[in-house]
């Protein structure tokens, strides 16, 4: 019998998950299907349970369920206890198995695809939601020389990097809070956009100063050409630009990776979608 993967959302039509699988399938050789499940938004658990029954190995998991399958899972990776969330279920025997795969994407996609190495900068996460949630631990793991968190709401950016800062001991100097206004005068060689802004044609209120000369300004967002916080980055003088696909291929080459055991190339994929 083939075996069975899904992504599991609410919506989840235009997830672009299955076409990603489909293709590192026929690339590697597995003997996999790869479908997707519309969970009612009160009925995740029952869901799962019932793709496990019918023989399903797997699960992507996409929103709003992140939360509910990180509760779920039995056990869980350091990368998933970071973010609280799980985007990847995996079934083995009676045990749930969850990771979350969206922050190695992300670092993956900066560091690898776009040769930017992390390490010894000075970095800007806008968002404290839940995109800025499952990138955070990754993105202190790739030991960046400053990480600064900001968000509309300060609070919300103050708590997500309380646990984490007390979580690894760590001091503010390195990691820290924000909000926009009050990063006036600071520059940064990063600047990674997590927040939906962009989905209401909208830009954090950034101020101008911060991108650097060599800055990378990078947005999660993806198959929206040039987002509100791209232009603006190109406005105010990053020297480069990039949209959230190769995140999106990079975190399902992950997923596929705890699955199979075997790591697609994620080089034509991505290719595939910027040929579109
Ligand atoms: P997601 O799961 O996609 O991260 P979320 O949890 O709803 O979504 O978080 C959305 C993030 O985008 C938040 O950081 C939000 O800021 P607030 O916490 O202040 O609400 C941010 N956001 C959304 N629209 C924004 C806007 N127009 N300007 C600035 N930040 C915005």
């Amino acid at each position: 019998m083939t075996d069975r993967y899904a992504v599991i959302g609410n919506p989840v039509a235009h997830s672009k998950s299955p076409f990603i699988h489909a293709e590192f399938a026929g690339q590697t050789g597995q003997d996999l299907v790869y479908e997707q499940i519309l969970a009612p938004l009160e009925g995740f658990a029952t869901a799962v349970d019932n793709f496990r029954a019918e023989g399903g190995l797997g699960l992507n998991v996409t929103l709003p369920f992140k939360l509910e399958a990180f509760a779920l899972a039995d056990e869980c990776s350091a990368r998933a206890l970071d973010a609280q969330a799980v985007n990847t279920l995996k079934f083995e025997g009676a045990s749930v198995y969850g990771d979350n795969t969206d922050g190695i994407g992300l670092v993956r996609d900066i560091q690898v695809n776009l040769a930017f190495p992390i390490e010894g900068r000075d970095v800007l996460l806008m968002g404290a939601g839940g995109a800025a949630q499952g990138a955070l631990g990754m993105l202190l793991d790739a030991k960046p020389a400053r990480l600064v968190v900001a968000n509309r709401t300060p609070q919300k950016a103050e708590q997500l990097v309380e646990r984490l800062r007390r979580a690894r001991g760590m001091g503010t100097a390195l990691f820290s809070a924000s909000g926009y206004a009050e990063l006036a005068g600071q520059e940064f060689d990063l600047i990674v956009n997590s927040t939906s802004a962009s989905l209401n044609n909208a830009v954090p209120e950034l101020p101008d100063g911060v991108f650097a000369r060599e800055c990378l300004a990078y947005d999660m967002m993806y198959g929206k050409g040039l987002t509100p916080f791209l232009e603006k980055a190109l406005t105010l003088g990053a020297a480069r630009l990039a949209d959230g696909i190769g995140m999106l291929v990079e975190q399902a080459a992950e997923s596929f990776f705890i699955w199979r055991g075997v790591r697609p190339q994620t080089g034509p994929v991505i290719a595939a979608f910027k040929a579109r």
